[in-house]
């Protein structure tokens, strides 16, 4: 009978094979790097090319892209929710605390979205995969590691302020707090170390920081001082100061700088200094090497957080609207 007969296998081989590589469904279950390999090959140079040119424009942009993704992801997962505009169906994560005057990068996912549109002729890569895909491209850009980016998520019709408000970490948290957000997702305390080295790159605003350069007492007090000039105890709350010395090189002086207790927010600094994550953050501040491999294992967990795929959600015409 047929099942005897090796050709029937290779035919299901084949078949299997062929409905997988060249459907223009999403992948059955879970993400898959090939996604967009057969039936636009050209989209993934596409969002390279305006990301390395927003991010040579204005450095910060990588940092902020970077962000974006974790903010989308960490809020009912990995699905562009953080890039739907308020209107009255949409409680939109963009007035949500950690994001109002805070998240940015907006306009650079428009311009991604618009050039993917026209590479691949029609509306095919969803705002979700190109947030993550950013991000990757955006820390290869300012030097760091890259890493294989999962793909096939499609995007929300929803979006909420209040998840947004109770599952982005806040910056005032010590580290139980901290290893408790990213354990609701999870991720465990070595993916909080390893991506919190995000903060290599980018800025934070004075009246992110304030508390703890006037009120902490593990900060170095000549560095608390500096920043003191820059952010007074009242007032110039959105002057600008850089998460660790080189803020727009993916190096290890952020880890470095955690064992100096000159850490910029408090939820950085309370990743070293007595806790359970002391070695980790040691280990990083020495060996860049460790914590590129780390984070790029972390970065395609934390993108692989709650994807909508198959017929869920839709792949949005424009990132900032539901279709
Ligand atoms: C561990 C808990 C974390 C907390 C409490 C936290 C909090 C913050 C805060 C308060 C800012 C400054 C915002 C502002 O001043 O407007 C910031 C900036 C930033 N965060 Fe985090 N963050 C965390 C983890 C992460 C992770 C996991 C990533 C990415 C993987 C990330 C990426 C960034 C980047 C790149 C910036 C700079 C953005 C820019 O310059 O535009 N952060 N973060
Ligand atoms: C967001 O920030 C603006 C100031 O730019 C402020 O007027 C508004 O009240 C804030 N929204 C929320 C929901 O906090």
């Amino acid at each position: 009978m047929a099942l005897s007969n090796p050709s029937f296998f290779q035919a299901l081989l084949f078949l299997s094979l062929a409905t997988s590589a060249f459907s223009t469904q999403p992948y059955r279950d879970g993400l898959t790097p090939n996604f967009y390999d057969y039936v636009c090959p050209r989209a993934l140079p596409a969002i390279k090319r305006v990301v390395e040119a927003a991010v040579q424009q204005e450095r910060r942009m990588g940092a902020s892209l970077l962000r974006l993704h974790f903010h989308d992801c960490f809020v009912n997962g990995c699905d562009a929710s953080i890039l739907l505009d308020p209107t009255p169906t949409i409680d939109s994560e963009k007035l949500a605390g950690p994001n109002n005057n805070s998240a940015r990068g907006f306009e650079v996912i428009d311009q991604i979205k618009a050039e993917v549109d026209k590479a691949c002729g029609y509306s095919l890569v969803s705002c979700a995969d190109i947030l993550a895909i950013a991000a990757r491209d955006s820390v290869v850009a300012l030097g760091g590691p890259s890493w294989e980016v999962q793909l096939g998520r499609r995007d929300s019709t929803t979006a909420s302020k209040t998840a947004a408000n109770n599952d982005i970490p806040a910056p005032n948290m010590d580290l139980p707090a901290l290893i408790n957000t990213f354990q609701k997702q999870g991720l465990n305390s070595r993916d909080l170390v390893a991506l919190s080295g995000a903060h290599t790159i980018g800025f934070a605003q004075c009246r992110i920081f304030r508390d703890r350069i006037y009120k902490d007492t593990n900060i170095v007090a000549d560095f608390a001082r500096s920043l003191q000039s820059l952010c007074p105890r009242t007032g110039e709350d959105s002057n600008l100061a850089a998460l660790d010395p080189s803020p727009a090189q993916f190096d290890s002086l952020y880890f470095h700088n955690l064992l100096a207790q000159k850490g910029l927010l408090h939820s950085d600094q309370a990743l070293y200094g007595g806790g359970s994550t002391d070695e980790m953050v040691k280990t990083y501040s020495d060996d860049v090497e460790a914590f590129w491999d780390d984070f790029a294992k972390s970065m395609v967990k934390l993108g692989n957080l709650k994807p909508l795929t198959g017929n869920q959600g839709q792949i949005r015409l424009n990132c900032r609207r539901v279709n």
